[in-house]
């Protein structure tokens, strides 16, 4: 065992090392700055025959290794860690499961313009509440006909908006956990597929993340991937892949990292010599140099175990972990080495630092990759609760959702005003527009939809009509800054936590729903009937925002000033009652054996999903042979 990799492998580093240093090293500092995706840079990576390194030549892609796809990610990350995810998660995530899972028509119809770099591929698994939890997906894709129809929303995607062709995750058969998920692919530009604002990210800037929103998408039977209920494995099957993608994403930005330090340790002199022969320096280099060489040993041989297809999974969880963890001390130990000119916004080692800590968190955090390792090692731990997940539901909490679309505007209108009223809102009284909104106790609030900046006159005036103060989405603050920031609601803004809170043109992305979880009433008024926000409100107007809103704030008008309002008093949230179970377990009258339609009967070839009502006749009590009729219903 040599430990080397081939000359071919080398050349190709070589080439890749060129490109990088010449066309992405003198505008990193840009894209970063700029969180701007490098779209000359990937044209050109398809040029160079990159973006299907692993995949056959039949399918479009360059038909080398696994090996020579972990190079290029790393060489790339060596010089910018943004431009080293999209091509692992265009390779690994976006491009793999069709190769591995599709058919022989998808793989023509989507792996080959994806491996010719034509399309840029993505992987939608994670959501608000299925993150660590992958298998708490909530996303549901229906049946009907010819199509499924999906919606739900998938946060923090790698590719975002600039894909082409998606891996969904969704559920199919609910109530029976991991089993009941199954994958799709879907295209860019189908009706009621849309994406949030991007992220603003610590790191790996140039790499454009945001969410994917799904309002009843229609996905052809034919774009399945897999079997119904497949979903799962193919995802973890898929991470398996990916996770050598992350881990040489980290050892590149580490190589980078150390390889600026070692260059600026013989440079910079102090006590009268160059500092790298300051022993204290040159102990940092020597174990920032051999965490380097043990990583890479880690990330090319899970790369060489996937060539070969022998199993990969726990190596390439070892990798990812190893490697990222370790990028982390050599950042830290390289940017240290630069002292305070490290410090500074610009230096590539002050990027460096930014950029590694996500390879940590994302394909799967490096807790889970030790539960994956540790479950290769001694085994899965026993489930705690059977095979159903339950489910925390809406960020928002369970809303009325009463939406007014029928109608003249004019009804709609009056519709919300009697509503709200009868909930006891008092409009004749009022506090000032620019309240904290932590402390008021009701908002008006505009989002992108509001469109030109001069419609922030209709907002302010029902600001003043229902007594409110004024805020607005992150993107209003942000991008079009027609509110200082201290006015954006959401997650990462301020909390509403009053009673009243007016949506006007605001899409209802997850982060905005985190700010006003709290809110007693939500009310959205939207000119798409599918914005996500109606189904996170209380009432809603479905209509265009420039004529609902002047009707909105004349019906509120009581033709006097607005007496000031008393001091806040939190109302109480009426919650609507809760949807009973889809399904009732039955237990055997002989010996108790509880028959769970979650987990079915595996057994007797009884699979999870099946209702005890569809059990056949024939079945009888897997404990005691009872026959189904000697069941009761609990
Ligand atoms: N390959 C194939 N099947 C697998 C598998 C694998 N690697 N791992 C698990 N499975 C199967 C199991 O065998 C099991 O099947 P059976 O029911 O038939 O036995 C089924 O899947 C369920 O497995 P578990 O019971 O182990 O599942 P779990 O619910 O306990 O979850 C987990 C396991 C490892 C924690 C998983 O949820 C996980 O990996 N979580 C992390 C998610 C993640 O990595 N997300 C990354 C998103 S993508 C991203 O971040 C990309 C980016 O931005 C660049």
């Amino acid at each position: 065992m040599s430990f080397k990799t081939t000359e071919e492998h080398e050349v190709l580093r070589l080439r890749i090392r060129e490109f990088a240093e010449n066309e992405i090293k003198p505008i990193a500092f840009m894209l970063d700055q700029n969180s701007e995706y490098p779209a000359e840079i990937i044209k050109k990576l398809a040029d160079m025959n990159l973006m299907g390194i692993p995949y056959p030549k039949e399918y479009g892609g360059a038909g080398l290794d696994i090996l020579s796809y972990a190079i290029a990610v790393e060489e790339l990350s060596r010089v910018d860690g943004g431009c080293g995810v999209i091509l692992s998660a265009h390779v690994s995530l976006g491009s793999y499961p069709i190769f591995a899972y599709g058919t022989e028509e998808q793989k023509k119809k989507y792996l080959i313009p994806l491996a010719k770099g034509e399309k840029l591929g993505a992987f939608g698994l994670t959501e608000p509440n299925a993150g660590s939890d992958a298998g708490g997906t909530e996303t549901t894709a229906v049946l009907e006909g010819d199509h499924y129809i999906l919606n739900g929303e998938k946060i923090f995607i790698t590719n975002a908006d600039k894909a082409d062709t998606y891996i969904v995750f969704a559920v199919t058969t609910p109530d029976i956990g991991v089993r009941g998920i199954s994958a799709f692919i879907v295209e860019k530009g189908w009706e009621g597929f849309d994406f949030g604002d991007h992220y603003d990210k610590l790191g790996i800037r140039s790499s454009p993340t945001a969410q994917l929103l799904f309002n009843d998408v229609k996905v052809p039977k034919e774009n399945l991937l897999g079997k119904e209920g497949e979903g799962f494995k193919i995802a973890m099957g898929t991470l398996d892949g990916g996770r050598i993608g992350i881990a040489s994403q980290a050892l590149g930005i580490a190589q980078g990292a150390y390889e600026n330090a070692l260059a600026y340790s013989k440079e910079r002199e102090q006590f009268g010599k160059p500092i790298c022969q300051q022993q204290i320096i040159s102990f940092k280099l020597a174990d920032m140099a051999t965490k380097l060489r043990a990583a890479r040993f880690l990330v090319y041989s899970s790369a060489e175990l996937k060539e070969n297809h022998e199993p990969y999974g726990m190596e390439s969880a070892m990798a990812k972990q190893y490697t990222s963890d370790v990028c982390l001390e050599i950042v830290n130990d390289a940017l240290q080495i630069f002292g305070g000119t490290g410090y500074l916004k610009g230096m590539e080692i002050e990027r460096a630092y930014r950029d590694a800590k996500i390879c940590t968190i994302y394909e799967g955090t490096n807790e889970i990759q030790r539960v994956v390792i540790a479950s290769h090692i001694i085994g899965k731990p026993p489930k705690e609760t059977g095979a159903i997940k339950s489910s925390k539901g809406p960020i928002v909490g369970i809303r009325k959702r009463i939406i007014f679309k029928d109608g003249t505007s004019e009804e709609k209108v009056n519709n919300l005003v009697d509503a709200l009223k009868k909930d006891s809102y008092d409009f004749t009284v009022g506090i000032e527009l620019d309240t904290p909104i932590n402390k008021a106790e009701r908002v008006v609030s505009a989002g992108k939809g509001i469109g030109k900046k001069e419609n922030m006159e209709l907002i302010k005036e029902l600001a003043i009509q229902s007594g409110s103060a004024i805020g607005c989405s992150r993107p209003v603050a942000e991008t079009l800054k027609y509110l200082t920031l201290d006015r954006y609601v959401g997650m990462s803004g301020q909390k509403f936590n009053g009673n009243l809170y007016i949506s006007c043109g605001i899409s209802g992305a997850g982060q905005h729903l985190k700010g006003i979880k709290d809110a007693t009433t939500i009310v959205a008024i939207n000119n798409n009937p599918k914005a996500p926000i109606f189904k996170n409100s209380d009432y809603g107007i479905v209509g265009d925002i420039e004529e609902v809103l002047p009707l909105l704030s004349k019906a509120l008008d009581n033709g006097e000033p607005k007496k000031e309002a008393p001091p806040m008093k939190k109302m109480k949230r009426i919650i609507p009652k809760k949807v009973a179970p889809s399904w009732k377990n039955f237990v055997c009258g002989g010996c108790g054996y509880e028959y769970d339609a979650g987990i079915g009967d595996i057994d007797n070839d009884i699979k999870p999903g099946t209702l005890f009502e569809k059990l056949p006749e024939e079945w009888i009590c897997p404990e005691c042979g009872e026959e189904k009729d000697m069941f009761i219903e609990v």
